[in-house]
């Protein structure tokens, strides 16, 4: 079969199309033909050795994936060849077959697309986790997304509004944010030449958001929650504009509030019953029409390279799917 192979920590123009044994599926085990993979923006992270995991080499990018079960090992119950089903997999996903834990794949309804199927777990699952689990949201609420443009952010847009909420999305560009409104978003804002603070703090009648879920870090955070209402909640969920933020605590007793870490991926690995019951609320969302994962570019997976770029570049508006 043909994989996509990280050999050096060089960055995507390293990656090469290799020819690998099929895999064979082990006890517990299942090989997915993978018909789409999302990738995300730990994919360019990763390919430096500058992600928070650092798989041993060689490896694939690409962590879901969408397809059909090719085989079963040992020990597997529920799931048959040729049935539809995604997969959270971390990694290795940028192959034409990977092998899953059976507890990390779930069957697909008819009405979600393999590129959608792909597209759920990361971004969506991070969207539902955060707001839900972890940010308490109630209907009604305001929530203002930073990075409301990528794949979590236009995720947790999507999310929010089937929550009930009143959301602002948050990006650098106008062209970007126009989809944000497509997919439900109440206001946008262009956090370019803005004093963020004062623009933070205008929305919601003038008291600020009461949820923040911010993907992008870096200097945007600071003004954002000092922009926050009193007693608001703050989701740390990603760096992507580069600098990790350092916020003094005064900030946080002065307006009762509270920074609140997301870390889905860590969240369903605990616990596979988790990630099995937000799967099933997600696709049977999508399948009503409720969520729309954007899909942006779709690659074959010869330009899986081109695809990390695409994202390095901040040419991507929701996801981009690699077609093995
Ligand atoms: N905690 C978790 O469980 C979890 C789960 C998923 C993702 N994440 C993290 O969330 C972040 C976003 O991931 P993703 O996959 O959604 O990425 P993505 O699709 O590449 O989107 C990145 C977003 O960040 C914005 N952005 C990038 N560089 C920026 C900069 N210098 N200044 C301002 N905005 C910038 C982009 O907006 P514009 O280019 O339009 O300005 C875009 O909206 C990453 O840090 C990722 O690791 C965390």
């Amino acid at each position: 079969m043909k994989a996509v192979l990280c050999k050096s920590l060089d960055g995507p123009d390293a990656l090469e199309i290799c020819e690998l044994p099929a895999a064979a599926p082990g006890e517990g085990e299942v090989a997915i033909h993978v018909a789409a993979v999302s990738l995300n923006f730990f994919d360019t992270l990763v390919l430096y050795g500058k992600y928070q995991n650092r798989p041993e080499l060689p490896f694939s990018p690409g962590g879901e994936v969408a397809g059909t079960v090719a085989s079963i090992g040992p020990g597997v119950q529920g799931l048959s060849a040729g049935q539809r089903v995604l997969a959270y997999t971390g990694g290795n996903g940028c192959r034409e077959q990977v092998l899953v834990p059976a507890g990390a794949v779930i069957s697909l309804p008819d009405g979600v697309s393999d590129e959608a199927a792909a597209a759920i777990p990361i971004a969506y699952g991070t969207a539902l986790h955060g707001l839900e689990d972890r940010g308490r949201l109630k209907p009604g609420e305001t929530v203002l997304i930073l990075g409301a443009t990528g794949g979590a952010g236009l995720a947790a847009v999507e999310v929010a509004r089937r929550l009930g909420a009143k959301v602002v999305a948050a990006g650098t560009s106008d062209e970007k944010l126009k989809i944000c409104e497509e997919r439900g978003a109440h206001q946008l804002l262009n956090l370019t030449n803005i004093d963020v603070k004062e623009a933070v703090r205008s929305l919601n009648g003038g008291n600020g958001p009461d949820i923040i879920f911010d993907c992008i870090g870096g200097p945007y955070a600071e003004p954002a929650l000092r922009g926050m209402d009193w007693g608001g909640r703050y989701l740390v969920v990603g760096f992507a504009a580069g600098e990790i933020p350092k916020i003094a605590l005064n900030l946080v007793m002065l307006k009762a509030c509270e920074l609140i870490g997301v870390f889905w991926g860590r969240h369903v690995k605990r616990d596979p019953a988790v990630f099995a019951d937000q799967m099933a609320r997600l696709l049977d969302w999508c399948a009503k029409g409720e969520i729309r994962p954007h899909i942006d570019h779709v690659f074959p997976l010869e330009q899986t390279a081109e695809a990390i770029r695409m994202i390095e570049r901040r040419q991507i508006k929701g996801k981009v799917i690699v077609k093995p």
